[in-house]
């Protein structure tokens, strides 16, 4: 049965042609080094339209890709041949993802957990579908460092994220969130992208390890 929750047609051709704009401002650096020395069973939840396959290292053995979204995970799908690692584009979601127990060496997160209906249930399924010191690689635009930045997003989270952006907030903790599905910050990089302060320029980037 099709799932309309995760039908964003404007928001998908909207954000391909977006997320080109902002690789070429420089986050394309951050996608490299998002993804760099993994090996192994990787997983990447919310893959989106594939910008990440690419930069993925040929010590990869294989990439899982979940996306929810219909013309982002087709235009992922077309990317697969291009990419140098064996790469499988699925249709799932994060909160309930189709795999079993310690499926994975790692997990890839860019730009989702902001985006996810339920952040909690999210981390508790990569922390399930990772084997015991797995690591989770995220890239992530988080809640501000200012009262009244915050006020700012927590207005946009409420206004126009879940009509315009895809269902996207931008007053997320995320780095709590991630600590408290029971994993542990190693490589921790705070950044301004853009660099300026608006509600989505807050970014982390890092590792983190499972329990
Ligand atoms: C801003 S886009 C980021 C896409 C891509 N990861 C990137 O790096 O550009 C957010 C992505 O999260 C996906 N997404 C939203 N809710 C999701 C969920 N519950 N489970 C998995 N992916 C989800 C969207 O479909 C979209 O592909």
């Amino acid at each position: 049965m099709r799932d309309d929750r995760f039908r964003h047609p404007f928001f998908a051709r909207f954000y391909t042609w977006v997320a080109g704009a902002m690789d070429d401002a420089g986050l394309v650096g951050h996608r490299r080094v998002l993804v760099a020395g993994l090996h192994g069973q990787v997983l990447e939840v919310g893959a989106g339209h594939g910008p990440n396959f690419p930069h993925y290292p040929r010590t990869v053995d294989q990439l899982t890709a979940v996306e929810p979204e219909p013309h982002l995970r087709r235009t992922a799908q077309g990317r697969i041949a291009a990419a140098p690692v064996p790469v499988s584009v699925v249709d799932g979601r994060a909160e309930r993802l189709p795999f079993e127990a310690a499926r994975f060496d790692a997990a890839v997160v860019a730009l989702v957990l902001c985006s996810v209906a339920d952040q909690g249930a999210a981390l508790a399924e990569i922390h399930r579908v990772l084997v015991p010191g797995g690591r989770l690689r995220f890239l992530e635009h988080v809640r501000a460092d200012t009262v009244w930045m915050c006020r700012t997003q927590r207005w946009i989270d409420a206004t126009l994220g879940p009509r315009l952006l895809g269902g996207c907030h931008c007053a997320r903790d995320t780095l709590t969130a991630i600590e408290r599905a029971g994993f542990t910050v190693t490589v921790l990089e705070n950044f301004l992208f853009p660099n300026a302060r608006t509600p989505h320029s807050f970014h982390v980037r890092g590792e983190a390890a499972r329990s």
